[in-house]
């Protein structure tokens, strides 16, 4: 069975592409590379040692999108592609809108002329907002988004639903990721901000490499044991095979199902930064700053129901994550070049 990938050349779905074809499925990609480049999509192939159809082309281009499809002969479609920076999404928002919902309903409405009805979605724990009740689990956490971005991946939710109500022939899988952080652990793979990082991890992975000079630590006052805010940081991996577990529920005909993936462990931003210590084996200068407009205390799983309903759960602790993260970062400093 063939998958198209949108967004094929990004980080998390470079990393579910090595899964799709380690459980042999076959894989179709597309990118248009504002965010990535073809490097990842060599390295996939070297890893896995197999083929990928892919093709350099925006999601926005319905025939070219459409003869993908046909031609492939796409059984069912993972939709990564999208801009995902939030700061970014505040100063420019209509592109964010322009892209991710256009581009969305592009590609749902080629699917549904191609009668290809089974998708598995990247949305996020940014849906949730500032959540009242911790862990957080689908059904019970009201949802409120505070920025563009995390409006796109709430309207695109809500169209989703919209659309499943139309025609129940739909299977969907809305998957609300926590924070994937790490790399595949050949080091061939990974994150690869431009620019400097945004994200906790992939910033402090360039203090330990000395690029950048210290951490700043977004606020210490927080009503968090040790005043820095918690996050569910999951493995990149573990995420990637949770699309796996996605795409097989889908042959059962669920309809449409929204699951949450993260390990429903929180760790605060001293502890991330301790744990990475352990894995360069250097200490990481930090210093504290005032707390980051928009950002909340506390953010972490309940991830039962994908255990339940996909028998899903991550496997990788926090030390795989920050050693992988610091292998992937020492054998590419300048990430892929691209
Ligand atoms: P990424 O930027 O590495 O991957 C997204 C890919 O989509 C990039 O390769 C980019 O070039 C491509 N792309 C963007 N717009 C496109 C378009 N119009 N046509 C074709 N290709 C296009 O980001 P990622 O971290 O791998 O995220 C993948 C998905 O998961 C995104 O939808 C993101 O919003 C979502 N997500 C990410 C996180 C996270 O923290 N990384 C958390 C929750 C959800
Ligand atoms: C984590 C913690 C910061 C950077 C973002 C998006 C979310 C989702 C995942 C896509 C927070 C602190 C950070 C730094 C710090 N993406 N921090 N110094 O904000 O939880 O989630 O990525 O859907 O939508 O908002 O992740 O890694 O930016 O921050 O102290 O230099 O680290 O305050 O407590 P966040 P993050």
């Amino acid at each position: 069975m063939k998958v198209l990938v949108t967004g094929g050349a990004g980080y998390i779905a470079s990393h579910t592409i090595i899964e799709l074809l380690n459980a042999g499925y076959e894989v179709a990609a597309i990118d248009n590379f504002s965010n990535s480049s073809m490097e990842s999509i060599r390295r996939v192939e070297k890893i896995s040692g197999k083929k990928i159809s892919f093709y350099e082309a925006d999601i926005q281009e319905k025939d070219t999108l459409c003869d993908i499809i046909i031609k492939e002969e796409i059984k069912a479609v993972i939709h990564f592609a999208g801009l995902k920076a939030v700061g970014e999404s505040c100063s420019i928002p209509l592109k964010y809108f322009r892209n991710n919902l256009v581009g969305t309903i592009t590609l749902l409405e080629v699917m549904q002329e191609c009668n290809v009805k089974n998708l598995v979605f990247s949305s996020s724990a940014t849906v949730y907002g500032e959540a009242k009740t911790i862990p957080i689990t689908e059904d019970y956490t009201p949802l409120s988004v505070t920025n563009p971005y995390g409006r796109t991946k709430l309207m695109i939710e809500e169209m989703l639903q919209d659309l499943y109500r139309s025609d129940s022939s739909w299977n969907i899988a809305i998957l609300r990721y926590f924070n994937p952080i790490g790399a595949h652990e050949s080091g061939e793979i990974g994150e690869d901000p431009n620019g400097i990082p945004n994200n906790l991890v992939p910033y402090i992975a360039k203090v330990a490499m000395g690029e950048l000079d210290h951490i700043k630590v977004y606020g210490n006052d927080y009503d968090t044991p040790d005043g820095t805010g918690i996050r569910d940081y999951i493995h990149v991996v573990d995420l990637a095979l949770g699309h796996i577990k996605a795409i097989e529920k889908l042959s059962q005909n669920p309809g449409l199902e929204i699951y949450n993936l993260g390990t429903g462990v929180g760790y605060s931003v001293l502890e991330i930064i301790h744990n990475y210590e352990l894995a360069c084996g250097k200490k990481l200068p930090y210093t504290i700053e005032a707390r980051r407009p928009g950002d909340i205390a506390v953010s972490y799983a309940d991830p039962s129901k994908a255990f339940r309903e996909l028998g899903w759960k991550a496997e990788r602790d926090i030390h795989k994550m920050c050693e992988d993260s610091y292998r992937w970062q020492s054998k590419n400093p300048k990430g892929y070049g691209k």
